[in-house]
């Protein structure tokens, strides 16, 4: 009992120096098939593995962590770290492997991940759809969908079709685990999804096609499927969900993840350039967002959204933003399909176009994470007002922020000096309630295989044994001291760059 006492007693000399409101949420991340492992059902599977898609991922997801079995491990992961959150996602090829099939053992699986959490006072933040889709929404297989659409091939999100399925299968993990979830959200980082799959081909269904058509025949529709999926969702999760699993007076919130960077002209004072960065930040970071607050869809890609969509506004009770890194953008006029260019290595690439002759930013080494993108600690901060002002109302969480890295000690310097300047953006009043990190443990970084590693703790790939890094243990502090000490701050979040390492 006096321990206890004695470690709540603030330390005199080694005072908070950012503290965060009380009742914050602190939580870590995962999704199915990054973490479970023999996921064979989905799109990504055959995107791993149909040799038309050859070279797009550098190896296949296979047994990923083991997490489908690790599941219990993982939640003692999340008591250790003194998380109150643990967002994770429901594979919907697992559990409804054929249209309108529903696999049980599958469900209670998920039952069972659920309960896990619940009995260890984690709440669970559901996520329905974390890039993967089963193989009968859209078969890689038959892409041209030459034949027609059919229930093994429904064609993909443009069949009106899909928005329904995908709502009846969002009714249906609500109706069967209102009891365990209050939290949901629709998709992850849409704007992601749709620009990695239909322009720059990263991501299934793997078009890479920069091109003014590609944007209206491919983006745009394939948005708007989505939307009106997401609506749907937000209807379906409503009426299922009306058990207020933690009694905090709420039975369901129901929004989506966004991806959303700090995104920058090259040149402040380049009217062309500022607005090339105002249309990229519209098509990647806003063009969700904007239709479920807004109910508007910027379809001719000006940067304004124009086009009212009232069957979709206000269905998005949280708004979550996943922050990354800083991106330049650069006007070229002419350039497919609005006129700027980002400036980011993948890209850049794709495009064949050699970063320093074309005028971008040259990051310091050390900022330069294995990602290939420059990480910008101030960035998390500083997106909290501008989502703040842009929707004014929605509540905001930090759903995704992090380092790919292998230095336990660059890790911890993301942590602590990305929180610093969102402690900062919330005194200065942005509505945001909670940080939940990217990720628990490493898992399957997508098109890049396991390369990257982004865990709190790392896992050994051979035994899927977990290790804490050294962002673990930082991170541990900070949550059980809901701020950031001086001590942490003097030893992680000083310099103008990160450490070096990989
Ligand atoms: C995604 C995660 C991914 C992470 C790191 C986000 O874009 O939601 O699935 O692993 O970023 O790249």
């Amino acid at each position: 009992m006096l321990l206890l006492l004695l470690a709540c007693e603030p330390d005199p000399g080694d005072p908070l120096v950012y503290a965060f409101p009380e009742g914050f949420r602190w939580g870590a991340a995962g999704a199915a098939h990054q973490i479970e492992g023999g996921n064979t059902k989905n799109n990504w599977f055959q995107f791993e593995t149909l040799p038309e898609f050859d070279g797009k991922t550098a190896e296949p997801s296979g047994a990923a962590v083991d997490g489908y079995a690790r599941y219990e491990d993982d939640a003692d992961l999340l008591v250790e770290l003194g998380a109150d959150i643990y967002r994770l996602s429901i594979e919907w090829s697992r559990v409804e492997p054929a249209r309108d099939v529903w696999d049980e053992a599958e469900w209670q699986h998920y039952r069972d991940v659920l309960e896990a959490l619940r009995a260890r006072g984690i709440e669970p933040m559901v996520t329905l759809h974390h890039f993967t889709e089963p193989i009968w929404m859209q078969d890689l297989a038959d892409l041209d969908c030459a034949a027609g659409p059919t229930d093994a091939n429904l064609c993909g999100w443009t069949n009106p079709a899909v928005p329904e399925e995908f709502a009846e299968f969002s009714g249906e993990a609500a109706a069967r685990f209102g009891d365990l979830v209050d939290e949901w959200s629709t998709f992850n980082e849409p704007g992601g999804y749709l620009l990695s799959g239909y322009l720059g081909g990263a991501f299934p269904p793997g078009q890479l096609n920069i091109s003014v058509s590609a944007v209206t025949e491919q983006v745009i529709p394939v948005a708007v499927g989505m939307l009106n999926g997401h609506a749907a969702a937000y209807a379906a999760v409503h009426a299922a969900d009306v058990a207020d699993a933690d009694g905090n007076g709420v039975a369901a919130s129901v929004g989506f993840t966004n991806s959303i960077q700090w995104i920058v002209p090259v040149d402040e004072a380049n009217a062309d350039d500022v607005v090339a960065a105002d249309r990229i930040r519209a098509l990647y970071g806003y063009i969700f967002s904007d239709g479920v607050i807004s109910g508007l869809l910027d379809r001719d890609l000006d940067g304004v959204p124009e086009e009212a969509h009232p069957e979709w506004a206000n269905t998005c009770d949280l708004l979550g933003y996943q922050y990354y890194f800083r991106m330049y953008v650069k006007a070229l006029p002419g350039f497919p399909p609005i006129d700027a260019v980002p400036c980011e290595a993948s890209t850049l690439e794709i495009l064949g176009m050699d970063p320093a002759t074309f005028g971008c930013p040259t990051p310091h080494p050390d900022d330069v994470t294995q990602m290939g993108y420059e990480h910008y600690a101030p960035g998390l901060g500083l997106l909290a007002p501008a989502l703040a002002e842009r929707y004014p109302g929605t509540p905001l969480r930090v759903t995704e922020a992090g380092i790919g890295t292998t230095t336990g000690r660059r890790r911890a310097e993301n942590i602590v000096r990305q929180l610093a300047g969102l402690s900062g953006a919330i005194d200065a009043g942005a509505p945001v309630d909670g940080y939940i990190h990217w990720s628990l443990t490493d898992n399957f970084e997508w098109a890049e295989g396991f390369r990257p590693r982004f865990g709190l703790w790392s896992v050994d790939l051979d035994t899927f044994a977990r290790s804490p890094t050294e962002g673990a243990d930082v991170l541990r502090g900070i949550i059980a001291d809901n701020g950031i000490r001086q001590s942490v701050w003097d030893e992680y979040g000083q310099g103008e760059h990160l450490s070096p390492g990989e």
